[in-house]
């Protein structure tokens, strides 16, 4: 506790991210701890944690090995750069992350964040094709509604207008989207993979290579199962479609696992849990069980390779953090791969998702909902928008759900969940219960 921490703080000098500002400093919302699947706010009261943080505490909150993990390395090592000196942690964890990646996958750069973990993709992809002899392919292709986080090619790649329309005069040259896949005409209510649309929606990409030629474009990027606008599940045979057309190519293909790395889909990987290998998997979040800022991205071997052998001598790939492989990441990441492993959270994810799925679709019928989707540990329950008022009708049952003592995400009009790995039955039916109860009061 800080020496003021008494003491009610201004709310003023803090410009909270993606929040709105004035109605929150109004209303503030402050948690002041967490342990397991709670938090408890500044009154006192526990909340259910229904969104593991922001998809990221998948071991739940407060756990004691990583608490002490971060103990032990504050006090022996609190810092150490990355850039041409080393710490032998930063090569354990990227020995275990590689160890939990598809096959081949198996060179780890780390980052802080989902967001530079993203940019660092892009660029990675633009260094191999060059170390290649092939630098004209600079074209990157995103997709409608898909989230990347906030740097420049993040927002580049990314398909959320909101995002991007402010900076839009200096988002990067050459970049064009492929089509969103949510359909809710064909796919409503699907349960797991919608049946309708992977071929269909794949294959724009091949109308987007026949307009630019392959020659010129370097990676395609996508979310496999996209968080961030709504839960957006890929139809089947979609995934396995655009890796078919990227590979016929000579394109990359990057998963941005920022959210479903680490156990929550059921599997290490969402790569793993469809079957499908990209070339690059972004990750963060989880990596970690959000203990640190941590990220990083791993790299099919050939492509550490070719621009590793390309380099005449000296720095290779000029990027990097300051806090890459910072040794408090490297803790936190060590501890909570050890606690996936040691209390199987990726199987209990896969052996409590039925029942978290029938949790939800039990929804189908409540007032507002119009859709409903899940796989593994997430759930997307869609509500009807308020005439001219999108996203108001998810954001009160939001406010409601917090004062019934229930933490869930939204966005837009989709109630986004994806609590912590260790949630328990009963704490399922309180989740879904509470949204149910909330939905029959709001309008
Ligand atoms: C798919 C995806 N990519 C990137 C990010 C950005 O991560 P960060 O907020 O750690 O920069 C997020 C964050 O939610 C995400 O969901």
């Amino acid at each position: 506790m800080s020496p003021a921490s008494s003491v009610a703080p201004d709310l003023s000098h803090l410009w909270m991210p993606f929040t709105a500002n004035r109605q929150f400093k109004a209303h503030p919302r402050l948690l002041a701890s967490a342990k397991g699947m709670y938090y408890t706010d500044t009154d006192g009261r526990r909340i259910l944690d229904g969104t593991a943080g922001l998809w990221c505490v998948n071991a739940g909150h407060g756990r004691e090995s990583i608490v002490a993990a971060l103990h032990r390395q504050a006090e022996t090592l609190d810092y150490a750069s990355s850039f041409n000196i080393g710490h032998e942690d930063s090569f354990r964890a990227a020995t275990e992350i590689a160890a939990l990646m598809p096959e081949g996958l198996d060179r780890i750069f780390l980052t802080n964040s989902g967001s530079e973990s993203v940019d660092t993709a892009l660029k990675m992809a633009l260094a191999y094709h060059r170390a290649r002899g092939e630098g004209q392919r600079t074209r990157l292709i995103g997709r409608e509604r898909g989230y990347h986080g906030v740097g420049f090619g993040g927002i580049s790649v990314g398909g959320i207008s909101p995002n991007r329309k402010a900076f839009s005069g200096v988002l990067l040259p050459g970049v064009d989207h492929l089509p969103h896949t949510h359909d809710l005409a064909h796919n409503a209510f699907s349960r797991g993979q919608p049946a309708w649309g992977g071929e269909h929606f794949a294959d724009a990409l091949e109308s987007i290579i026949a307009l630019h030629d392959a020659s010129t474009i370097a990676a395609v990027i996508v979310e496999p199962l996209a968080g961030s606008t709504g839960v957006l599940l890929p139809p089947k045979g979609y995934l396995e479609r655009l890796r078919a057309i990227t590979e016929k190519h000579g394109i990359l293909l990057i998963f941005d696992e920022v959210i479903t790395g680490f156990g929550r889909l059921g599997a290490a990987t969402a790569s793993e849990f469809f079957g499908v290998t990209p070339d690059l998997i972004t990750f963060a979040k989880g990596v970690c069980n959000a203990a640190v800022p941590a990220g990083g991205v791993a790299v099919r071997r050939g492509i550490y390779e070719a621009v590793v052998d390309a380099a005449e001598g000296g720095i290779e790939f000029f990027h990097g953090y300051t806090f890459s492989a910072h040794p408090m990441a490297t803790a936190a990441i060590l501890s909570t791969l050890e606690l996936y492993r040691d209390e199987g959270l990726f199987e209990r994810a896969r052996s409590l998702s039925g029942a978290f799925g029938d949790a939800a679709h039990a929804l189908k019928g409540a007032p507002h909902v119009i859709d409903i989707r899940t796989l593994g540990l997430v759930a997307g329950i869609e509500l009807e928008p308020r005439p001219g008022r999108p996203g108001a009708r998810a954001a009160e049952v939001f406010n409601r759900c917090f004062d019934q003592g229930v933490l869930v995400r939204y966005t837009g009009d989709t109630i986004a969940l994806s609590p912590p790995l260790i949630i328990e039955e009963a704490q399922i039916a309180q989740l879904f219960e509470t949204i149910s109860a909330v939905l029959h009061t709001v309008d």
